[in-house]
Parts: structure tokens; sequence; C-alpha cells
């Protein structure tokens, strides 16, 4: 067993200053505190008591290169001379900009933000100001950041989440006013008939759809063959905007985001994490028509940090590597995270555990179940939790860090030795579970 006694003193001690010991409430979830590091390199982890950790967790996505990349490293500190924030434009934004639009599906036009958590917000804002209406529809289970406007019906209990056919709003949050529920229409993911239905009950009053194209907050899960097309021409048919929350796909599930990898391109789009490889930056993108509204219609959208020099500096020369040979790391990425899918499934099997492996090669996840796939997000929440908890603590022990749903990030960082590694470490803890 490994010891974390420092992370342990150092908790109790940073308690006492910092609310909660932490920065971000997802952070508490981690045993037996929340850890310390002290470094991280590559496809490791280093923490304050000396444990090395194979790294799954990635910064929750960001870091797809893996921790501190050479080339996103160096080009950072060649800028920092220069300065960090103008509060004007510098020729960065327009490089990158155009990048963007050269490359993402569907982006004729981008804006610079810093986290996908206020991006979501300007995207809601522009489908409000855009269409004249003020209802925008969110799927249960999909996560767009912690604002009271969209943090509704990300986890809600099942006792308050009403039918299945058409849930009902839940805040995730004490300290949320009841209003933001009466602007927001939940359905259920991935059920076209649903949709639809709530389409019809709402006819006219939805300004946006906004989702996780392949959902990943609630559980790794792909959308079913049809599904983003039929959101598509439903949002199409009602006059709403289809907007794709790419803040974990985009970079991850392909060079051009799940809008590439399943061939449907969204009206306003929202990336970050991986955009910047591990620096703060986010970004609202998509049709000009909708994103003129900025200036045309004086939408309003702000932020100290937009486009600071540091992160655009990031951004290009991630996209650099990310870019290289027509995406050539994306190929390595696919062919690992298959091959550590797959290994885990046959451990599951050879040790008789019932667990299932879904998602993407580059984000999955170990559902423990022995009934069918979770297709979405009630169906997610019915595998074996506890279990999933026993794998990451038995994982953690043997050096493999995974989220505590048994949730797993790639990087280019975790080479084929790092694989084999890391299925070697989880052979024993799926023993310790079995
Ligand atoms: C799909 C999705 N959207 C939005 C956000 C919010 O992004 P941020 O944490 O940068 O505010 C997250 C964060 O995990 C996310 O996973």
């Amino acid at each position: 067993m490994s010891s974390y006694a420092k992370s342990i003193a150092l908790y109790e001690r940073t308690r006492k200053s910092l609310a909660g010991g932490v920065s971000s409430n997802v952070r508490y979830a981690s045993t037996p505190v929340p850890l310390f590091f002290a470094r991280g390199e590559g496809a490791c982890l280093y923490d304050v008591d000396g444990n090395a950790h194979i790294d799954y967790v990635l910064g929750n996505g960001p870091a797809i290169l893996g921790h501190a990349p050479k080339p996103v490293i160096d080009a950072v500190a060649a800028s920092l001379a220069q300065g960090q924030v103008y509060a004007a434009q510098h020729s960065r934004e327009t490089d990158l900009a155009e990048r963007l639009c050269r490359l993402l599906p569907g982006i004729e036009v981008v804006r610079f933000a810093t986290s996908g958590t206020e991006a979501v917000l300007m995207a809601f804002r522009l489908a409000r100001a855009f269409t004249g209406r003020t209802k925008i529809l969110k799927f249960e289970g999909h996560y767009h950041g912690w604002t009271d406007q969209a943090f509704i019906s990300v986890r809600p209990s099942l006792n308050e989440a009403g039918p299945a056919q058409s849930p009902v709003p839940v805040a995730g949050s004490p300290g949320m006013p009841p209003s933001v529920l009466e602007d927001t229409v939940v359905a259920g993911w991935n059920d076209l008939d649903l949709l639809r239905q709530a389409f019809e009950r709402h006819k006219g009053e939805i300004a946006g759809i906004i989702m996780e194209p392949v959902m990943v907050n609630g559980g790794p899960t792909e959308p079913a063959s049809g599904y983003l097309e039929g959101a598509r021409v439903l949002c199409r048919e009602h006059g709403a905007l289809f907007i794709c929350d790419e803040v974990i796909t985009g970079f991850r599930a392909g060079l051009r985001g799940a809008q590439g990898r399943y061939g449907v391109t969204a009206d306003l789009t929202i990336y970050a994490k991986a955009v910047a490889a591990g620096f703060p930056l986010a970004l609202v993108g998509g049709r000009r028509d909708v994103m003129d509204t900025l200036l045309d219609k004086g939408v309003m959208h702000g932020g100290t940090y937009n486009g600071n020099v540091q992160s655009m500096a990031a951004a290009l020369a991630a996209l650099d590597v990310l870019e290289a040979d027509g995406g050539a790391v994306y190929r390595g990425l696919e062919a690992r995270g298959t091959r550590l899918m797959q290994g885990l499934a046959s451990l599951a099997r050879k040790h008789k555990v019932a667990m299932r492996v879904q998602g993407l090669p580059a984000i999955f996840q170990c559902f423990f179940t022995d009934g069918a796939a979770p297709r979405n997000y009630r169906e997610s929440v019915a595998c074996d939790k506890d279990k999933a908890l026993a794998f990451h603590t038995a994982l953690q022990d043997e050096g493999i860090r995974t989220n505590q749903n048994a949730k797993w990030f790639l990087s280019t960082a975790h080479d084929d030795a790092i694989i084999d590694e890391t299925l070697a470490a989880a052979d024993r803890a799926m023993m310790a579970i079995a």
C-alpha cells in the first residue's frame, strides 16, 4: 500500500485557508484525501509522498500531449517575456483563429474565452439573441459547467428526475435560483423520439439545444447511429440552434472532434481543455451569421484573460503537434486506446468480473454491470458505482490513476510500454476486487 502521509498532512493544513481544501469541488473525489502532486511529466504524475502515478485523469482532459509537453512548454517559455495580457489584439490570436476556422467542421468564425463554463454561457446568449427565444434544451447527465444556467440535471437522483419521457429539470446545487429551471428543458439523450416530443411540447420556444456529442460526464457513451444527424435535422425544423459542447471531445475524439468523427456539423461549438494542451483556453465558434450578432446586435461578451499571449502560444504549438502528418498522432492514440480498452475487458473476463469498457479510445470508462451497455444517463447510473470505486482504489495502489468512476483519459505520451505496464497493474487490481 502506498503512503499518503504528506498529502494527508498538507490537506489538513490547506483546509484552514482554502475553502474545503480544494479549488474545485470535483477534486474532493479522491482517496484517501485530495492528493497533492509535486510534478507531472509525460504520462506520469508524482505526488508529494514520492508515489509515481501513471495518470489517466490528465487534468480531466486537457493534457492530450501528456504533462509538460516540450513543444508547448518551449513556445510558452519563449512568449513569457513578451507580456501576458494586453487588453488589445495581437497576431497570435489571428493566427490561431485562422487555423481553427480552416481545421474545424462548421467553424466560420471563433471568439476566445478562458474556461469552458463561460464559453457555454456565451453560446447560450448567442442562441437567445439570434433566435429571440429563451429556452435552452439540455440532456440528462450532460455537464456544461457549473453555472446556474447550465448545472441542471447533470447528476439528478432518479427520485427527483421525473419520467424518462419528460424529465423534470433538477438544480444541481444549493444557491441556484428556481427561475433558471423555467428557462431549461431537459430531455433524455440518444433517443430521437424523446427529442422530437420535447420540441413538440415547447414548440417555438427553444433557442438552442446543447449536448456533449459523445456523452462523457454522464459515463462515456457514443451517440446511436443517426442520432446526431437526426438532432441536427430536428433543430433545423424547429428553428433552434444545434450547440455541440466539444469541451472534452474536441481534439480527443479526433483532430476534428466528434463532429469530424461522426460527420455532423453544429451551428455553434464550444472547445476548451485539449485545445491548448493544459493552458487555459476556451472558444465558441460556428456560423458567421450567428457569431456576427456579437458585433451587429451588440451581444456582450468579455473577459480579461481572453486571448492572453501564453494560451495562444500554447494552442498554436499544440496544433503543430496534433496536425502534423495529417493528424498522425491520432492513429497512435486510437491504436493504444483500443488495446487498453480491449486489454481491460479481457482482464475482466479472466477474473470473472461483470464489467464493460465503453467510450472512445482516448476517453472511456469501466462500467460494472452484467446488463446491456448503457446508452444514456439513467442506464449509466444504474451500473455499480461501488465496484468502480473499488477498482479505482485498487488501481491507485498499483500506481495507476483513473477518476473515481474508473474513467480513463489517454494522451499521446502513453506509449506501448506504458500500456503494457498499466495492463499488468490492472491485472493485479482486478484480482483484488474480483
Ligand atoms: C463537456 C464539458 N463542458 C463544459 C465544461 C466546463 O469547462 P471548464 O471546466 O473549463 O469551465 C466541462 C468541464 O469538465 C465539460 O466536461
